[in-house]
């Protein structure tokens, strides 16, 4: 690559003509076989650089020297030089239109991996979709929630002892405010049922996927951050059966036909009655091994009729927000559910270590691609 610049006798208009379609013409060839980002880099300093740039040294030895009236033509000549080259340089720029003239379109292409859902996300997506398959829709709510919508919207009064079993991360520098206000990391997915009964009147099918947080220490079974799946269903003439049939016909979509539930008593702040849900052994079937802990049943689930008061707190919170109280506890029942998606997909995938579905290890999640 040529660096010198080209003699100039004088400067009247022949001279400067040839001496600038030199140039040009020579930027024009060297702009050709801009290919590689090396080359493209030495044409850059060869014209641009600050050095020894040759738009620098033209301007420093004819700009500089040129008499009064030939720097008019002058400057309107280098001006025109100095954007070709830009332009030039700004050209090579654009990716595609380098490797047009040097694409081989009969070799092999680059393979670019791509992702895949992490096992948390395709089960929980997979558990949504049985519900949305029963006509319900899909609500979200925020992570960071009130105390009022985490707790004392569903019945848990302050200071009330069913508080305290669920460990909660409360966000710093909230003491000033009342405790409705307070924020804390949602210890479960079930504020949102009173998110959606603000918004929606009856009657209403809903599942919450979502993150929750608590302060458990992490073991084998136990992460600080896991995975709720919520359920609500309110209307007219809505009752516990309607309840046992949903959760059967969900837990047989997801698992097989052949498995079995059963209901016992429980109790949740938000439910009345309440019930915990166990399926038959997905393991053994129902005989009996060490998954099941020899008793052919595993509990999956919360869940139970959606508590008067419930419905009681979030008509008097419609009522603040301006609107109709339309959960009448006369004429409307609906029952909720909520199960943890992390002890499910252990479940499904044969997975031992919680830790495991959080640790980012790719040697774990490459298995599931
Ligand atoms: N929110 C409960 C928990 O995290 C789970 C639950 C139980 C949700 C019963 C419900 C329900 O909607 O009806 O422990």
């Amino acid at each position: 690559m040529s660096t010198a610049i080209p003699e100039l006798s004088t400067f009247d208009e022949q001279d400067l003509d040839r001496a600038f379609a030199a140039l040009t013409a020579e930027v024009r060839e060297q702009a050709k076989s801009l290919r590689s980002d090396e080359a493209i880099e030495a044409f850059r300093l060869n014209w641009l650089g600050r050095k020894q740039g040759r738009l620098g040294q033209i301007s420093a030895a004819w700009l500089k020297s040129a008499p009064v009236e030939a720097k008019k033509s002058l400057g309107i000549r280098f001006n025109a030089l100095k954007a070709l080259v830009e332009e030039q340089r700004a050209a090579t720029g654009d990716a595609d239109a380098r490797t047009a003239s040097t694409l081989d379109v009969t070799l092999p292409g680059t393979a670019h991996r791509i992702g895949v859902e992490h096992p948390l996300i395709s089960t929980m997506a997979e558990i949504v979709s049985v519900f949305q398959r029963m006509g319900y829709s899909v609500g979200l709510g925020p992570e960071v929630e009130t105390d009022f919508y985490n707790f004392e919207s569903l019945n848990f009064p302050p200071n009330h002892p069913a508080r305290d079993t669920q460990d909660t991360l409360v966000v710093a520098g909230q003491d000033a405010k009342p405790l409705r206000d307070r924020l804390l990391m949602r210890t479960h997915t079930s504020p949102v049922q009173i998110r959606t009964m603000l918004e929606q009147a009856p009657p209403l099918r809903i599942v919450i996927p979502g993150k929750v947080h608590r302060n458990d220490a992490a073991d084998a079974t136990h992460s600080p951050v896991f995975h709720q799946v919520e359920g609500l269903c309110v209307g007219t003439d809505i009752t516990f059966s309607d309840l046992k049939g949903t959760l059967d016909h969900a837990m047989k979509a997801f698992f097989g036909s052949a498995v079995k539930t059963r209901f016992f008593p429980s109790f949740f702040p938000f439910t009345e009655p309440s019930a915990d849900v166990q399926i038959s052994c997905i393991f053994c079937g129902g005989k009996g091994c060490r998954k099941c802990k020899h008793s052919g049943w595993i509990e999956l689930l919360g869940c139970g009729m959606v508590d008067p008061a419930v419905f009681e707190a979030v008509n008097q919170r419609r009522i603040e927000l301006g609107r109709d109280p339309v959960y009448d506890t006369k004429k409307i029942s609906g029952f909720a559910f909520g199960m943890g998606v992390d002890r499910i997909t252990m479940m499904k995938y044969g997975i031992s270590d919680i830790g495991l579905l959080y640790s980012g290890d790719m040697r774990f999640l490459e298995q599931f691609a």
